[in-house]
């Protein structure tokens, strides 16, 4: 037996090096490739960001036209995909199909799955980035009943997903330039995070030599969880259990009592302790888009704002660090825009697969990879004999 760091949680273990992203959860900064997220949300778009963050720098105009060009070319999924939806049950939760079909892509594409070739590299990550607003809008329309909407590569891509999840065939749909503006800054705001669950997890799976569908369906699988992805879900449901503001006291009082295991959704960070840099942006966002919607009489909006305050009022949040996180602010932002709560995890999936796919090529690009393996330290019995099943107790 060897002697080994127990860190549960992994709260001071450092388990890569990555020139990715920067996090300083105290000042609240988060910086890709150096830039800070501020700025990115504010002057760039989600393309753009996916570039720097694959790449290292942003890209030159030229650049910048390839690599849309590229994506756009490669939206479309396999037609054989259709079949593969239909398999699933109507009653789904989008985010099963999405584990699902992006694990399925490795028998679609396997002229893509050999790592040890870069150009096949490279086309596994423009397909993953092209083709997830597809695959997360199919899951969408499928759930719903609806036929499924194909891409337009004459539209960006944050207006290519609205249309393929709102759109309905033979009738006129414009997308609305605010609201796609909103999209690409969810999508932009939820791009990476460096070693998050779900990242590691990522990391982790592809340390074996996986191929990179399957290492992405783990990482969706990680992210679908309440305490991770799966938060602006819980968020925007604990919004509608709360109802309306006179019961948000009774839920502060829950989620401050230590016999009780409710949390505040959309609340706390593992790594922000004063604020999350993203949220900030995003609650910008979400002031515009309800000013656009005008939609702010509608009683669980009214529940969120409130409870905002509240929480940022009370001293247990103070204390504790707890304040609003991206998540909670997205989940409004998306309730506006007429997703259904089922949809948000699987659109946080479509924005992190970027930040998935950048962290995984980093690693295989590594000459010094290896697999990941942690230890442990055994707490179980000490060795003993087997005992017959007609002499136990
Ligand atoms: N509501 C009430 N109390 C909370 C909350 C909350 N949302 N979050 C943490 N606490 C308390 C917790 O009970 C603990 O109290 P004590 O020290 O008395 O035992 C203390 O704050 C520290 O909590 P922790 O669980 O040790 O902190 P963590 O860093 O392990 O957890 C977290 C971080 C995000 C899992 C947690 O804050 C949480 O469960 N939040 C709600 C879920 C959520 O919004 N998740 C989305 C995260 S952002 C998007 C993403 O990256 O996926």
């Amino acid at each position: 037996a060897g002697v080994f760091t127990y860190d549960p949680g992994f709260t001071s273990t450092a388990a890569c090096d990555s020139a990715i992203t920067y996090i300083d959860g105290g000042e609240g900064v988060l910086l890709h490739r150096g830039y800070a997220i501020g700025e990115l949300a504010e002057k760039s778009h989600y393309l753009e960001v996916c570039y720097l963050l694959l790449n290292g720098e942003l890209p030159t105009a030229a650049e910048m036209e390839k690599f849309e060009s590229l994506v756009t070319n490669h939206t479309m999924v396999h037609e054989q995909m259709h079949k593969f939806f239909s398999g699933f049950r109507r009653d789904a939760h989008p985010m099963a199909i999405m584990v699902g079909v992006v694990g399925a892509m490795s028998a679609f594409y396997h002229d893509s799955t050999d790592i040890s070739d870069p150009h096949q590299r490279e086309v596994a990550t423009i397909r993953l980035i092209a083709k997830m607003p597809t695959i997360a809008a199919m899951a969408f329309k499928y759930t719903t009943g609806q036929p499924f909407v194909y891409p337009r590569n004459d539209l960006d891509y944050a207006a290519n997903f609205l249309r393929m999840c709102f759109a309905v065939p033979a009738e006129e749909y414009e997308v609305n330039p605010i609201l796609a503006r909103a999209m690409d800054r969810i999508f932009t705001l939820h791009a990476d995070h460096e070693q998050n669950a779900s990242t590691s997890t990522v990391r982790l799976a592809s340390s074996s030599g996986a191929n990179p569908f399957a290492c992405i369906a783990a990482g969706i699988a990680c992210l679908w969880g309440p305490s991770h992805g799966g938060a602006n879900q819980a968020c925007l449901e604990m919004l509608q259990e709360i109802g309306t503001v006179d019961r948000i006291p009774e839920y502060i009082a829950r989620a401050k009592d230590k016999n009780d295991p409710f949390r505040l959704m959309g609340f706390g960070h593992r790594v922000y302790k004063n604020f999350d840099p993203r949220a900030t942006v995003m609650k910008q966002s979400a002031d515009e888009v309800l000013d656009l919607l005008g939609v702010e009489d509608k009683p669980i909006l009214q529940v969120a704002k409130e409870l905002e305050k509240a929480a940022l009022a009370d001293p247990y949040f103070a204390e504790k660090k707890l304040f609003p996180n991206v998540d909670f602010y997205s989940g409004i932002i998306l309730e506006a825009m007429g997703f259904p709560t089922s949809m948000f995890t699987p659109i946080f999936a479509l924005s992190r697969t970027v930040g998935w796919i950048s962290q995984w090529k980093e690693m295989i690009e590594d000459p010094a990879m290896k697999i990941g393996r942690p230890r442990q330290l055994y707490t179980g019995a000490t060795q003993r004999d087997y005992t017959n099943v007609e002499d136990r107790d």
